[in-house]
């Protein structure tokens, strides 16, 4: 098998220059993050020999996190291991790495992709599926190392809008916003499609309670947005959302759940996830979020609720659930993910353990108002929530919860040193003046 090289002088086993076209336009899709990172599925069952366009496909089934995804995971996986032997040793170890992935192996899955990205630097791709396998084991406790990724690539890809915004993102992730902020507007400079930066600078302005420049900020980028793939639309979108929730501006952030969360279908779990966590921080807020609209979120989410993908995805239908009072559902649900984790192994199955079943548990608790519970089961799991899954901001969810189960309890002492410890914003935001009014 010949070798050809890519946009980015990377060795691809194949003899044909169509395959290097597929491969480098889902490059180009995934990294900016555009509608067409699946257009490779038109073109998967052309090339049946070729690894790396069979790896790929199965890698955008398991962005899915759903056994229906997975299931085509499966089929695309099992088709690239039958190639291997005309891969050449990146091809292997990419392969390899998703089937990690596959199994639920997520830490060995992340071992072996920074061992790629560490000898084939320019390998963008492997990058930005790294960044989701950190994202997996939780993006902020995995944030140091994260970096070390990023850094450890930096010169081969400087230059890339692309790769800067990932590296944003973990500087984000590290809490160097000033150095992140500067090194999102770089990305943008360089590439003004790029989504992915847009996402480092919503963080960076909500972390810092930079709220009403935030916004304009955001407002100006959502052109972009509404011609970039679902997922970072519906997730920019929710950000937004949060900036106005932070101004206690309700009837501006309760839009976004239809009118861009919700938008598009069939639904992904990254819309379920916004959507709940959207709703979760609205009640958190002050806002009473009618039970319909829980009913009407759970029957979108019911049919993931029983997965144990990762804590993070759990925690958010657990808490849908038991909003909208399907009490059966929500038993079911809890017994099928504990039966689930029995099965799990290692690392996966120790945060599942220690952090995300007392997790599920508080967040039951606090769905049915059960609040001196959740904080009882939340105080010795709340600093490792962030080894649950999802980014920083997106576990400030289960901090605020916390918060709010000292308040709700009335335990004023400890609401009142938790919300300062949780507080990144030199000044207070509306929100957090709210909070600091219950104490
Ligand atoms: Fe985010």
């Amino acid at each position: 098998m010949s070798q050809l090289k890519d946009e980015q002088g990377l060795e691809v086993s194949t003899n044909s220059a169509d395959v290097v076209s597929v491969v480098d336009k889902f490059g180009k899709d995934l990294l900016s993050m555009g509608k067409g990172v699946t257009d490779i599925l038109a073109q998967v069952d052309k090339y049946p020999e070729n690894t790396l366009i069979q790896s790929y496909v199965a890698c955008v089934f398991l962005y899915g996190q759903t056994k229906e995804t997975d299931a085509q995971a499966k089929k695309y996986l099992s088709r690239a291991q039958s190639t291997i032997q005309s891969a050449n040793e990146r091809e292997k170890l990419f392969l390899s790495s998703l089937e990690s992935w596959f199994e639920g192996r997520i830490e060995e899955g992340a071992q072996k992709l920074e061992r790629l990205i560490k000898e084939w630097p320019e390998d963008l791709i492997s990058a930005k599926v790294l960044e989701f396998f950190y994202y997996m084991r939780g993006q902020q406790y995995s944030g140091a190392r994260f970096l070390k990724a990023m850094e450890t690539i930096y010169e081969q890809n400087k230059n890339s809008g692309y790769f800067l915004s990932s590296y944003s993102f973990a500087t984000e992730l590290c809490g160097n916003y000033e150095k992140a902020g500067d090194l999102a507007e770089r990305a943008v400079e360089i590439e003004e499609i790029n989504p992915w930066a847009h996402h480092t600078l919503s963080h960076v302005l909500l972390k810092r309670g930079d709220i009403t420049s935030g916004i304009k900020i955001l407002k100006d980028y959502e052109y972009i947005w509404d011609r970039s793939g679902q997922a970072i639309s519906s997730h920019n979108y929710w950000h937004l959302a949060l900036m106005h929730l932070e101004k206690l501006e309700y009837d501006k952030a309760l839009p976004f759940l239809n009118s861009q969360i919700l938008r598009e279908k069939p639904y992904t779990v990254i819309q379920h996830l916004d959507s709940i966590s959207l709703l979760w921080r609205l009640e958190m807020g002050g806002f009473e979020v009618p039970i319909e609209l829980w009913k009407s979120i759970s029957n979108i989410v019911i049919e993931n609720s029983s997965d144990a993908y990762i804590p993070f995805n759990s925690a958010h239908y657990i808490y849908a659930l038991a909003r909208a009072e399907k009490k059966d559902e929500l038993s079911r649900s809890l017994s099928a993910i504990k039966e689930s984790v029995s099965k799990k192994n290692g690392h996966e199955r120790d945060v599942w353990e220690k952090t995300g079943l007392p997790l599920l548990e508080a967040c039951k608790s606090y769905a049915t108002e059960n609040y001196a519970l959740s904080a009882r089961v939340l105080k010795p799991v709340i600093n490792n929530v962030m080894m649950v899954g999802g980014s920083d901001a997106q576990v400030d969810l289960f901090r605020q919860t916390y918060l709010l189960s000292l308040i709700q309890s009335r335990d004023k002492e400890r609401a009142k040193s938790y919300l300062k410890e949780i507080s990144t914003s030199k000044t207070g935001t509306p929100l957090q003046e709210h909070w600091k009014f219950l104490i």
